[in-house]
């Protein structure tokens, strides 16, 4: 199976969870992505990797229209039926895989992509799609997983990840995108990294059987000292971890 083949089977089978997911409804980031998109109310909008639409509908009110993306057909089915439900107008969702945009070049004021940066496989096309769909002046907002600068967590939270569902490919050090970024041309205006400390169960829930006991095994062979880099503490009798993200503004210069 591809990537993306893995992205539409993981997605298909979860896309009510993320309807009503309190994490990817989560207002503080939906209105730090709106903040940092400075939205005009004139602008045309792209939002990547839409899933069930959150990041969509918390810029409608704010621009002329939204168009959503996805690679999976049943989370663009939540997310026109909750489109319906709030009787929101302005926002109309496609069908797309981020390596491949279906639009013209210069089509869009703004593209916004959160928490699914880490399922592409091919990151330097898929943000090469999102400078080649965005006008000159135009402005990306990022919002992901990331890991922090330091190799033991840089691999063991991509390797929870992975266990946790099989289409995370990666997730990037805060400098790692800036360099992805500035090596398709944009230029980076803020880089903000922060922290949520989340139970272990987060991993676990939702994942395949058979990777249940090895996340269980990767955590009971941390060392003390790697015990703290994830900041891995009991709380409520329940083992609770760092988990790490980052947002991200671009834009491109005016020709
Ligand atoms: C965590 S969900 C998205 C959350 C959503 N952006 C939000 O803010 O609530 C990740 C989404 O990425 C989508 N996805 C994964 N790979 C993709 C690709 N290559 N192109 C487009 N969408 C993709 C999945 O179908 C899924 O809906």
């Amino acid at each position: 199976m591809t990537t993306e083949e893995q992205a539409r089977r993981v997605f298909g089978e979860r896309a009510a969870f993320y309807t009503t997911s309190a994490v990817h409804a989560d207002p503080q980031v939906l209105a730090r992505v709106v903040a940092l998109a400075a939205p005009q109310p004139d602008w045309l909008s792209l939002d990547i990797a839409t899933g069930t639409g959150h990041t969509a509908f918390a810029l409608a009110a704010h621009v002329r229209a939204v168009v959503g993306t996805d690679l999976t057909p049943e989370m663009l089915r939540e997310a026109e039926t909750l489109r319906a439900a709030k009787g929101i107008a302005n926002v109309a969702f496609t069908l797309a895989d981020v390596h491949d945009l279906p639009f013209p070049a210069g089509t869009f004021h703004l593209i916004t992509c959160r928490r699914a940066a880490h399922h592409f496989s091919r990151m330097g096309l898929a943000l090469g799609e999102m400078r080649r769909v965005l006008r000159a002046g135009g402005r990306l907002v990022i919002d992901d997983r990331s890991v922090p600068e330091d190799d033991f967590v840089d691999a063991c939270m991509n390797e929870l990840d992975r266990y946790h569902d099989e289409s995370h490919v990666r997730e990037y050090r805060p400098s790692a995108w800036r360099k992805m970024l500035q090596g398709v041309g944009f230029a980076v205006e803020s880089v903000e990294s922060y922290t949520k400390h989340r139970p272990l169960t987060a991993f676990t829930e939702k994942a395949s059987p058979e990777n249940v006991p090895q996340i269980h095994a990767a955590i009971a062979r941390l060392t003390p000292a790697q015990r703290e880099a994830l900041n891995l503490r009991e709380e409520n009798g329940e083992p609770y971890l760092n988990h790490w993200y980052v947002t991200l503004a671009a834009t491109i210069a005016k020709a």
